[in-house]
């Protein structure tokens, strides 16, 4: 294992009851890089961030957290180990406001950010602190997503589509904030089906198809990948 080594995946099976969704998947990631999960819808990404935080049904092979297997590990030893899960679908509880969606998760860690801190990051949020869940705009909803887990005192974030569905000026906003959070030391594991997003973001890359890796790249050889990435995800 390599010294600053934060997470590895090897030989990666996971089920969804009878379902077998992912087939053997091989990754890893360490301290401090932002490594972008590519593919096309159904690929395995999420099933894979799942599978990691142990929301899955049955999984089999081996998850390292700094070197900690977690493989049969549940969730909430999971989420102490540091490693923080951003939702696809970001799960805003729709009656509680901003602040207490913010408030809501427990720290699971020494260092989480304070809530002044997190609302120097999201500015937006501290003007919406009293609004309640449902009227927040889909990119507050989504920082509030993001900001929720800082607090925790993650530092494996892991990331599911963010940009999803956000306009440019959010994208970009939210782009801001993964540069800011690798400056402050973060390790970040960005999903994403928005190659635009999450290229000029990641140290590396992954590119996922029916439920395993398929490619693997580092940011310097982006445009060397470019056609590859075209026939992979269409982009
Ligand atoms: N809860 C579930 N039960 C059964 N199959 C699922 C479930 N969630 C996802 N799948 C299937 O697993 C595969 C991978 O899905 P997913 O991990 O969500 O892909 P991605 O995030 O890359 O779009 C798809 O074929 C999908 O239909
Ligand atoms: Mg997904």
């Amino acid at each position: 294992m390599a010294a600053n080594e934060m997470l590895r995946i090897e030989n990666l099976h996971a089920w969804y009851g009878e379902s077998h969704v992912l087939h053997g998947v091989n990754m890893s990631v360490n301290e401090g890089e932002v490594v972008s999960l590519l593919g096309r819808n159904g690929a395995g990404r999420t099933t894979t961030m799942r599978a990691i935080v142990g929301l899955t049904g049955a999984r089999k092979g081996s998850i390292r957290i700094r070197g900690q297997e977690v493989v049969k590990m549940p969730p909430h030893r999971v989420a102490r180990l540091g490693v923080g899960y951003c939702p696809e679908e970001r799960g805003i509880f729709a009656s509680l406001s901003a602040e207490e969606n913010l408030m809501l998760p427990p720290a699971i860690a020494q260092g989480g950010m304070s809530v002044a801190e997190i609302y120097d990051m999201f500015p937006n949020l501290k003007e919406r602190a009293a609004s309640p869940g449902t009227r927040l705009s889909g990119g507050e909803q989504q920082m509030l997503a993001v900001a929720r887990i800082l607090r925790t005192g993650a530092r494996l974030l892991l990331l599911d589509e963010i940009s999803e569905g956000l306009a440019p000026v959010i994208v970009q906003k939210l782009a801001e904030t993964i540069r800011t959070l690798k400056a402050k030391g973060y390790t970040i594991v960005l999903v994403e089906q928005n190659f635009r997003f999450a290229a000029p973001l990641a140290d590396r890359f992954y590119v996922m198809e029916h439920g395993k890796i398929v490619r693997e790249f580092a940011q310097h050889e982006l445009q060397a990948n470019k056609e590859m990435l075209q026939e992979y995800l269409g982009v």
